[in-house]
């Protein structure tokens, strides 16, 4: 049977690079050289795309799904930690007594207002649901991910934000568009293919992944050479090793 994801497998129509070219072109205020990302949008073009408008494919939202994990361990001394906060949209929305936040950038006003990799070196607290959507690179997401598993508690589930990059133009890393997904997909391929968690990547909010810790050892399945170079073409060729789940089926296993 096809991956879920495949039904929104689409093409773009001809002439749609000339279009976003011209679109660069007219731009004003780039914070880049516009020769600079006409060049890089013709090597990385892929005439495939993925047919999503994620507000119309579910109102579900990557809060929904966290409070329901917290519902489902059920525990007053739950603890929450969010790995980047930005405006503190989904943070506020977190229904735990304890929640701690991390990110350098002094206007997200985090708990700690440190990096990820800081964080993770001092930290000696165990969490019970863990946040990832920090910096929005292949091997930070993937250093979260490892430090978070071992601070990870028993059952407790980790999320991550952004694992489906939409077109080439989302997945490409440094960013050059303002709705951006980075390469954080590749962290999915890792994870599908990880011993002592249960992993799935829910269709909702750019795509969710979630694990869930089934034993206490956990072997984080390494593919750095095969990956790094990767662009969102080999996107949509690898994604058929995930487990893709619509947004209310998994939010049902929930209850
Ligand atoms: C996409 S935003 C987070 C959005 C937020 N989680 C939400 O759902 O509303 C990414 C945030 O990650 C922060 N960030 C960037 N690099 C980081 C790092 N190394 N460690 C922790 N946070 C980082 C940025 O400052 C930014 O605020």
């Amino acid at each position: 049977m096809d991956s879920k994801i495949k039904k929104f497998y689409n093409v773009h129509e001809d002439g749609y690079i000339e279009k976003i070219i011209d679109h660069i072109s007219k731009q004003e205020n780039s914070n880049h050289d516009k020769n600079d990302i006409i060049e890089i949008v013709k090597k990385i073009y892929c005439d495939k795309y993925l047919k999503i408008d994620w507000f119309k494919l579910s109102n579900l939202r990557r809060w929904n799904f966290i409070n329901a994990s917290i519902r489902k361990i059920r525990s007053d001394k739950l603890e929450y930690l969010e790995i980047g906060v930005f405006r503190n949209e989904n943070f506020n929305q977190i229904n735990c007594i304890n929640k701690t936040s991390v990110d350098p950038d002094p206007k997200a006003n985090a708990t700690h207002k440190i990096t990820s990799d800081e964080f993770f070196s001092k930290n000696k607290k165990k969490f019970d649901v863990i946040f990832i959507d920090g910096l929005h690179d292949y091997k930070q997401c993937q250093t979260d991910a490892v430090n978070a598993l071992k601070c990870l508690n028993a059952n407790g589930y980790i999320f991550f934000h952004d694992f489906v990059p939409r077109n080439f133009l989302e997945e490409y890393t440094p960013r050059i568009v303002k709705i951006w997904t980075g390469d954080v997909w590749k962290v999915s391929i890792e994870l599908a293919n990880t011993s002592g968690i249960e992993f799935s990547v829910i269709l909702a909010d750019h795509g969710l992944g979630i694990i869930k810790k089934i034993n206490e050892t956990v072997e984080y399945a390494y593919q750095n050479k095969q990956l790094e170079d990767l662009r969102f073409n080999h996107f949509l060729d690898l994604n058929k090793v995930v487990n893709y789940k619509d947004a209310e089926e998994a939010f049902g296993e929930f209850s």
